[in-house]
């Protein structure tokens, strides 16, 4: 991919981050208000400051590129968002646990990606906020497991593929040359 290519496939992702996190931000707030255990109240609510701490982030990064939200994205996460919020007063407690641990597990695979579209454009800069956010990500899936595993249906049922150990985070990125640099050794 070019160095171009690189990095309107880093801005799309920005995009696609963006506005997630604005739509996980506001269905953890139905989540947290949805449980009556106090702990679990209190992680998601942290969870959800994280999501938004996320999106302050990507934010700057899309200016630093400049670029901006997709404003359809915006509106679909809008929506989204606020329909899983109201969801999760109703869908029982089981269901939103599951469906937010499935979603985190695909939330470190984007900003791992993001972060080699970094290296690819010559954003260096940015990667390793966007491998911390990766890391943050992986730890919310952690804990999302780990509550539906507490359930005596979630113990039965099939879970979404469990992520690799956090610590390969950087190891794996480390590990994979720039596409850049790969291209340049076979020309
Ligand atoms: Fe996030
Ligand atoms: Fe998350």
């Amino acid at each position: 991919m070019t160095n171009n290519g690189s990095e309107q496939s880093l801005i799309r992702l920005l995009q696609l981050a963006y506005s997630g996190e604005l739509a996980a931000a506001f269905a953890y707030r139905g989540h947290w208000h949805s449980v009556s255990d106090v702990e679990e109240r209190k992680r998601i609510a942290e969870i959800e400051a994280e999501e938004l701490h996320h999106r302050k982030l990507v934010g700057e990064m899309l200016s630093s590129l400049n670029a901006g939200p997709d404003r359809n994205r915006e509106v679909r996460a809008w929506i989204i968002g606020r329909f899983l919020g109201v969801f999760c007063h109703l869908g029982g407690w089981l269901a939103p646990m599951y469906g937010a641990g499935r979603l985190e597990s695909s939330n470190i695979l984007e900003y791992e990606t993001a972060a080699e579209y970094a290296r690819d454009c010559g954003r260096e800069d940015l990667i390793d906020c966007l491998l911390t956010m990766a890391e943050v990500e992986w730890e919310h899936e952690k804990y999302f497991r780990s509550r539906v595993l507490m359930h005596p249906l979630g113990r039965r049922i099939s879970l979404w593929p469990q992520p690799r150990p956090k610590e390969t985070i950087r190891e794996a990125f480390a590990a994979e040359p720039a596409r850049d640099l790969v291209l340049a050794e076979v020309r």
